[in-house]
């Protein structure tokens, strides 16, 4: 048997640990999403919800509430909370970024239409917010609400930092601290809060999601690049978009004026041609981007693990290092 069969991955190996926690969640998931009043929303919560996606999130709440000994029944809730919070930003993401496909399936706003994919967002946000009431726990619904509002604030800022060739690495951190990181570290956070864990162990929870958070998108983003096995996604949608993502940046620094003519016409006016996605691929990797922002996702990874030291030293703890370098390695 090959060392990569799907059982040796770190997340896969997170979610036998969690089997019976992760089995609650789904089936919390699958109570929620439904709606006796209005049938499209069960149409387009079982198309997104069926075709499964990683549950990352609900994994690191849930191994976060384990780790500081939590043996009460409301990190289901604040797993179930988490990912619907990530559910509802997907179906709203994939409107704003026109995408096509999403976990290898069409995407709804293209089967049914974007009224129905913002509206049914909209319902899983609510929802998410009557699950977190249901813990009696204000810590966490502050925590959880703090990053509702911060994931948005990240989605409009790089709404307003799209189409600009002038974009810094300041403003591309800000966005992805914002409309990614803040879930993961809100999702590590809720379950050391709810365990009654002290500061010093929430606070490393927080960095680590944080951290973690801030590698996994750096990886979405090169992969956007470079697409690689079974991402179920289309290559190329932030070129197409313009979207200045750190590899682009960091080849718009890097480039001379033939290049500046290039970004300019593809990115900020977005007249593109056929041929053009490729080119930029090449001008890419003629910079050293990709590999460069390769490295600067390990970093993050790195400080993710370094961050998970005061926790206790429990087979959880291995499994959550494991995972900061699987969201690397699946670049390859
Ligand atoms: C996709 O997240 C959105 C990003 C923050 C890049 P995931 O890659 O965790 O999506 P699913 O839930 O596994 O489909
Ligand atoms: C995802 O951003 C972040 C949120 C959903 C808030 P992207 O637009 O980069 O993610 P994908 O590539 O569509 O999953
Ligand atoms: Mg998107
Ligand atoms: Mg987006």
């Amino acid at each position: 048997m090959s060392l990569d069969t799907p059982a040796s991955k770190p997340h896969q190996r997170l979610a036998q640990a969690l089997s019976g926690d992760l089995e609650a969640v789904n089936d919390m998931i699958a109570a929620r999403m439904a709606s006796e009043h209005a049938p499209r929303i069960p149409e387009v919560t079982a198309h997104l919800v069926g075709a499964g996606g990683k549950r990352v999130r609900p994994m690191l709440t849930l191994a976060a509430a384990r780790l500081c000994g939590y043996d009460g029944p409301y990190h289901v809730h604040l797993a179930a909370t988490v990912e619907f919070i990530h559910t509802a930003t997907l179906l709203h993401d994939d409107v704003v970024d026109e995408s096509d496909k999403r976990r290898g399936r069409p995407t709804a706003n293209l089967l049914w239409d974007n009224s129905s994919s913002v509206l049914v967002g909209d319902y899983l946000f609510a929802r998410s917010f009557q699950l977190m009431t249901e813990t009696h726990n204000i810590d966490v619904l502050r925590i959880l609400s703090n990053a509702a509002a911060t994931i948005a604030e990240g989605e409009v800022l790089q709404l307003t930092a799209a189409r600009n060739i002038a974009t810094t690495e300041e403003t591309y951190f800000k966005v992805i601290r914002g409309k990614t990181a803040a879930l993961f570290s809100a999702a590590t956070e809720v379950g050391g809060v709810i365990a009654g864990a002290p500061e010093q162990v929430t606070r490393a929870l927080y960095d680590y999601g944080d951290a973690l958070g801030i590698a996994f998108q750096i990886v979405d983003d090169l992969l956007d690049w470079e697409g690689g096995a079974g991402i179920g996604k289309s290559v190329g949608d932030d070129f197409r978009e313009g979207k200045l993502t750190l590899p682009v940046i960091r080849a718009i620094a890097a480039g001379d004026t033939n290049d500046r003519v290039f970004w300019t016409r593809t990115l900020e006016k977005r007249v593109q041609e056929d041929g053009d996605l490729p080119l930029a691929q090449e001008i890419l990797a003629r910079h050293g981007s990709l590999d460069s922002t390769r490295k600067t996702a390990l970093d993050w990874a790195a400080r993710a693990k370094s961050a998970l030291d005061p926790l206790p030293d429990q087979p959880l703890r291995d499994m959550l290092r494991d995972l900061a370098d699987y969201v690397v390695e699946r670049l390859v």
